[in-house]
C-alpha cells in the first residue's frame, strides 16, 4: 500500500510509528535501517517515543543496511557516525550492528554481515530509502535480485550527489544488504521525499520490474508500505487515472 502524507516530518512520523506497533508485538524485532536526509524525522520521532516511554528499545535489534568502506566510525561522513548521532547517541543503549568501516577484507565483512542477520533470523521489519537512480541500500542499478551482502560499486550518480557533501575524496565502494536479504524482511517500509524522487517513485512502482531499477523488485513483496510526501507524489497523483495507485 501507498500512504501520502502532507510533509517530510509525516512521512518520518508514520514510518516510526510503524516501528513502535513492530516493537510493542515484539520488542526484540530485528529492525533493518537506512541512513540518508529522508529518514531524518524518524529518528527524531522515534527518539521522542522512547523518550515519552511509549517504545522500548532495549531488546530491539537494529542492523544498518549499509556502510561506505575505508572511513573509520568517528568520520562524520561514516554511517556509524550518522547512527550515532540521530539515534544512538540519544536513546538507551540498544544491540545496533553496521558493517565495519575500516576493514582491510570488506569482501569477507560483508559475508560475516550476513551470517550476522541470518543468525538473528532475518529481517522482521525493513525501512528504506530510494535513491534517484532507484538504488535500495547500495544496491546501484543493474544489481543481480539474487544479490545478498556484499561490497557494491557506487553509481557515478551516487558519487556525483556525494561529492557535494565529500568534497575531493568521495568513497566509491560500501557494504551493502543484498536484494535477496531485503526482501526476505517480514515486512518493508520504503520512505520517499521531495519532487527529486518523484520521477523514480513512478518508475519504480509503476514501471517494469527490472534490476536496472533495483527499487523496482519491491512491487514483489508481499508487506510493503510506501510513504511518501505530497510533493514526492506529484508524478503519481497527477496521472492517477492511468495508475492503479492505491493499489501496490
Ligand atoms: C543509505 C541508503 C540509501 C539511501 C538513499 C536515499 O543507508 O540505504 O539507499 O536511502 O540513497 O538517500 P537520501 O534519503 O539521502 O535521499
Amino acid at each position: 500500500m501507498i500512504k501520502i502524507e502532507k510533509n517530510s516530518k509525516m512521512v518520518g512520523f508514520s514510518a516510526a510509528t510503524i516501528i513502535a506497533r513492530q516493537l510493542i508485538k515484539k520488542p526484540n524485532s530485528v529492525i533493518a535501517i537506512p541512513t540518508g536526509t529522508t529518514p531524518i524525522p524518524m529518528y527524531e520521532a522515534i527518539v521522542k517515543l522512547v523518550e515519552h516511554r511509549i517504545i522500548f528499545t532495549q531488546k530491539a535489534r537494529f542492523f544498518n543496511l549499509d556502510e561506505y568502506v575505508g572511513l573509520t566510525r568517528e568520520n562524520p561522513m561514516s554511517y556509524a557516525y550518522y547512527m550515532k548521532k540521530h539515534l544512538l547517541s540519544k536513546i538507551e543503549k540498544v544491540q545496533h550492528d553496521i558493517p565495519s568501516t575500516d576493514t582491510r577484507n570488506p569482501e569477507e565483512e560483508a559475508n560475516n554481515y550476513e551470517k550476522r542477520i541470518e543468525k538473528v533470523g532475518g529481517f522482521d521489519l525493513c525501512l528504506l530509502g530510494i535513491g534517484v537512480d532507484g538504488h535500495i541500500g547500495f544496491n546501484e542499478p543493474g544489481t543481480p535480485f539474487s544479490s545478498i551482502t556484499h561490497v557494491a560499486h557506487l553509481h557515478p550518480s551516487t558519487i556525483k550527489r556525494n561529492s557535494k557533501e565529500f568534497g575531493k575524496t568521495v568513497p566509491d565502494i560500501a557494504i551493502t544488504v543484498g536484494i535477496k536479504t531485503i526482501m526476505k524482511s517480514r515486512s518493508i517500509v520504503l520512505m520517499a521525499t521531495g519532487t527529486e524522487k518523484s520521477k523514480i517513485l513512478k518508475d519504480a512502482f509503476w514501471g517494469e520490474v527490472t534490476p536496472d531499477v533495483p527499487a523496482s523488485v519491491l512491487q514483489l513483496h508481499p508487506n510493503l508500505t510506501v510513504l511518501v510526501d505530497e510533493k514526492c507524489a506529484t508524478e503519481i497523483t497527477s496521472s492517477a487515472n492511468d495508475f492503479h495507485w492505491m493499489n501496490l
